[in-house]
């Protein structure tokens, strides 16, 4: 897998730099948060602003074919080539919690079966599948996760030790949001299968950050959240629907309910603001033009590794939370500092250093996370770990 080198030549770095100029950043805020939310890069933005204004030049007619209609459908086109699938199995959606809404009140779940999932999911993906086990009358079981696994297999494993014949659903992240870990995708889904079970993915931090190619992974459903990585506008997210569950419920009911052969009777339904959607695929064709697998990822996980190692040489009392190797981690870094009190850190490179940070919860621990990405470039981890190792000398507050 490819990593960019640290030191980056002088041409790499003014490259870099000029590519950050393209976004609305401001330049006194070191941003380490995208993990959370992306910030759109301005051609998304300007392309979104025109089609607003054209739209209401005549409403009627610039939702449908005359103007948004035709270049939705080519955003479906083309974050279906991004993740390798068919636009006929992509469904967009606000964001992954509607996108996981869609398996949550569309499957037929069985009265004493069990639902699978780890115990570092995100706060609402749990929440709704407990909510509805309880409805229906199954069992969710958690299996802890190892922070970090000592390899893939380990991520297997714990998820091997909460699955039987009663599970009928295994949910689980491709990256988790709580240490950045990426998951052997695969290999969980051929879990989940070999128990009869379906294999559910909260992809919600992957796409824009790890290759996703839905096709050979073999997952029975996978949503994402595109104003995370892929930095596309606020509100964009994707659903893949295989053709397998193609014959669901929607959650929400409305307009081509039974226009089987697409997944788009997913789609946020009734009337809408398409100009987000429209920006997906500005959003995509950034980070291609760009080149997303020979630049923009080789260069982040050049940027996380340097994060890594400076947070190893620099911060003496850290541990990471995330493994090293780029198979098991992307854009995103976790590590603790024992006795530390790492919300009133995170709050403190805020107030006093413009530094966006969050401090999340992996299983039973607390972990600072600061996601790069190619908006970001070396200075922000100097500064970062230069604002961090001020905090830890000077501040006594923040002891545990
Ligand atoms: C792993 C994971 N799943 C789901 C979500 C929910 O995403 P959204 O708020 O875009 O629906 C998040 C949000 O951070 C997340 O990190």
């Amino acid at each position: 897998m490819p990593v960019s080198s640290h030191p980056l030549s002088k041409a790499e770095i003014d490259f870099w730099k000029s590519i950050r100029k393209q976004f609305y950043l401001k330049d006194d805020v070191t941003y380490l948060q995208g993990g959370t939310v992306g910030p759109s890069p301005r051609p998304v933005i300007e392309h979104v602003i025109s089609l607003l204004q054209e739209l209401e030049s005549d409403p009627l007619n610039n939702q449908g074919d005359a103007l948004l209609h035709p270049i939705v459908e080519e955003s479906r086109r083309k974050l279906a080539m991004f993740v390798g699938t068919d636009p006929q199995r992509i469904a967009l959606v606000i964001n992954t919690t509607m996108g996981m809404n869609i398996p949550v009140h569309g499957l037929s779940l069985e009265r004493g079966r069990e639902i699978l999932m780890s115990d570092q999911e995100y706060g609402s993906i749990q929440s709704m599948w407990e909510y509805i086990a309880e409805e229906k009358g199954l069992e969710v079981r958690i299996v802890p996760l190892p922070t970090p696994p000592e390899n893939p297999n380990q991520v297997i494993e714990a998820f091997a030790q909460g699955i039987s014949d009663k599970t009928q659903i295994v949910v689980f992240s491709h990256v988790y949001c709580s240490s950045g870990l990426v998951t052997p995708v695969k290999a969980l889904c051929r879990l989940a299968h070999d128990y009869g079970a379906l294999a559910l993915v909260d992809g919600a931090h992957a796409v824009g950050m790890v290759p996703v190619d839905i096709s050979d992974f073999g997952c029975d459903f996978y949503t994402s959240s595109c104003h995370k990585w892929l930095l596309a506008p606020k509100g964009v997210g994707m659903a893949y629907i295989p053709e397998s569950l193609e014959s669901i419920r929607p959650a929400t009911l409305g307009f081509g309910l039974n226009q089987h052969g697409s997944a788009a009777r997913f789609d946020v339904t009734g009337t809408k603001d398409l100009t987000h959607f429209a920006g997906l695929g500005t959003a995509i064709d950034f980070q291609k033009e760009i080149g997303w697998t020979e630049k923009i990822r080789p260069y982040c996980l050049g940027l996380a590794a340097y994060l890594k190692s400076q947070i190893l040489e620099k911060i003496t009392t850290a541990n990471l939370t995330i493994p090293i190797d780029a198979e098991q981690s992307g854009f995103m870094t976790t590590f603790t500092i024992p006795g530390i009190d790492h919300g009133k850190v995170s709050n403190y490179l805020w107030q006093n250093y413009q530094i966006e940070s969050a401090s999340v919860q992996a299983g039973n621990k607390t972990v600072l996370r600061i996601s790069t990405h190619f908006y970001n470039n070396y200075d922000d981890v100097d500064r970062f770990i230069s604002a961090l190792t001020n905090i830890l000398n000077t501040r006594t507050d923040i002891k545990e």
